[in-house]
């Protein structure tokens, strides 16, 4: 029987997985981030106090569940220790519960200052959040990656990391204009950060085969969100690895069928999106502000604001045919009280005034398309904390149900807080 669950943002990240990871992680024995890096962040709340976890995974609070970075995951020795020491800061003892695959590939200095010095140029600029990521994937798949096993070979890491640094230098000094980095600095930082993560190395993959011969529980952890995948989002502002379901069984190395069991696709109640890219239906107005105070939508990782919109269902759908999804966890539905009508946008129209229901391919299309609306009565009622369906207004309900309706896909679980009880269970994904 298979009995893991995929829990993935199915917009653009920010979708509020944390909490929800962190919610089911006491039906799991394992949670497995299996992409992306320290670019994400991840909220959950211990005692009421607010953690942001980065590429540690979200079901580190519970103590006898074993936490997994998979081989698809992109790792910053630094952030990861730093992140590990402010786990343990508050009583945490992550070290035991966590464990790392040698196969993560490493990013170094010189990912993060091409991707600052990317940011820099207007051509080139995709609004990231500067942790590296785009130029660590580069890297990987120009088959001049360094691997965090490779440590173990002292020698061997010495001089590639001397012939890659050196290769990086001349974009960096020649093309960016920007300044080298410097070898020596760079080993001596990389050798010393490693120390404490070396400890928790394992054979992640046999670790998860195993597990599933056995018939445990198991959550595979996204970050990001479907539409920054780099293959099905809305390229070129995307993030550099697939986010979408299929990166689970590439990242982890464990087959599809075993892997992606149930997929739980975690949407908020509106949309967001941080950094430059197509966003059809974004708020500019006064609604967005209220929108974005009410949700805090500020990034976890840059604090940078986040661009505020209506629920797009042609995304939403887009998602759904590419993910999988089994069915939904609908996110921060109380940030939407007090507003008078709520729009779900569920067509396009081009400058010609014909209707579209598939989101465009090549950027420049998204630059002809406007949304089209349905609109929803709001509701005045506070639904912050609401733990129980019969206390929903009517309206909230309407609004769920027309998103279930337009999309095919029933809503299992409704956030309506920050913490792990503010939450209505309407079928738990792993009772199925
Ligand atoms: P990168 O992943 O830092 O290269 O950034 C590429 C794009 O993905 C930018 O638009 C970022 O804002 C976005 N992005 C990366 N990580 C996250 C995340 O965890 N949440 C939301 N957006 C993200």
């Amino acid at each position: 029987m298979n009995r893991s669950v995929v829990i993935l943002g199915v917009q653009w990240g920010d979708e509020g997985k944390g909490k929800i990871v962190d919610l089911m992680t006491r039906h799991s024995k394992y949670v497995v981030r299996y992409q992306g890096g320290d670019n994400a962040g991840h909220t959950i709340f211990l005692n009421e106090k607010k953690l942001v976890l980065h590429t540690i995974p979200s079901g580190i609070l519970y103590e006898g569940v074993l936490n997994l970075i998979a081989n698809g995951v992109m790792i910053s020795l630094k952030s990861l220790s730093e992140e590990l020491e402010s786990l343990e800061s508050h009583g945490i003892d992550a070290e035991n519960r966590l464990a790392i695959s040698g196969s993560c590939f490493l990013v170094l200095p010189h990912h993060v200052a091409i991707d600052r010095a990317r940011e820099r140029r207007e051509g080139s600029k995709i609004g990231t959040t500067l942790r590296g990521m785009g130029p660590a994937y580069e890297d990987k798949v120009a088959r001049r990656g360094l691997k965090l096993s490779d440590i173990f070979h002292v020698k061997y890491f010495q001089k590639r990391l001397k012939e890659i640094i050196d290769f990086h230098n001349f974009h960096l000094v020649h093309y960016y204009h920007s300044s080298s980095i410097d070898y020596q600095k760079t080993l001596e930082e990389t050798l010393y950060n490693s120390k404490r993560i070396l400890k928790i190395v394992k054979d992640v993959s046999e670790i998860l085969h195993k597990a599933h011969k056995r018939s445990e529980p198991v959550i595979y952890e996204g970050a990001q969100g479907a539409m920054l995948d780099i293959d099905q989002g809305t390229y070129p502002y995307v993030t550099s690895s697939n986010t979408t379901s299929g990166g689970v069984s590439l990242g982890s190395g464990i087959g599809p069928k075993r892997c992606i069991g149930h997929v739980l696709g975690v949407v908020k109640a509106y949309s967001t999106r941080v950094g430059l890219g197509p966003f059809p239906t974004e708020i500019n107005g006064p609604i967005g502000k209220y929108l974005r105070k009410r949700g805090m939508e500020y990034g976890s990782t840059t604090g940078r604001p986040r661009r505020v919109g209506w629920i797009d269902i042609l995304m939403i759908k887009k998602s759904i045919e590419c993910n999988s999804i089994s069915s939904f966890c609908l996110t921060k539905l109380d940030v939407l009280d007090g507003v008078e009508t709520i729009k779900i946008c569920v067509s396009y129209q081009n400058k010609q005034g014909k209707r579209i229901y598939t989101i465009p391919s090549s950027s420049e299309d998204w630059k002809n398309i406007e949304p089209i609306y349905e609109i929803l009565p709001g509701w005045k009622r506070s639904l912050y904390k609401t733990r129980d369906y019969c206390l929903l207004p009517k309206e909230a309900i309407s609004y769920v149900n027309r998103i279930e309706e337009l999309t095919g896909i029933s809503v299992c679980i409704i956030s309506t807080g920050p913490s792990r009880e503010d939450s209505i269970i309407i079928k738990n994904p792993f009772h199925r």
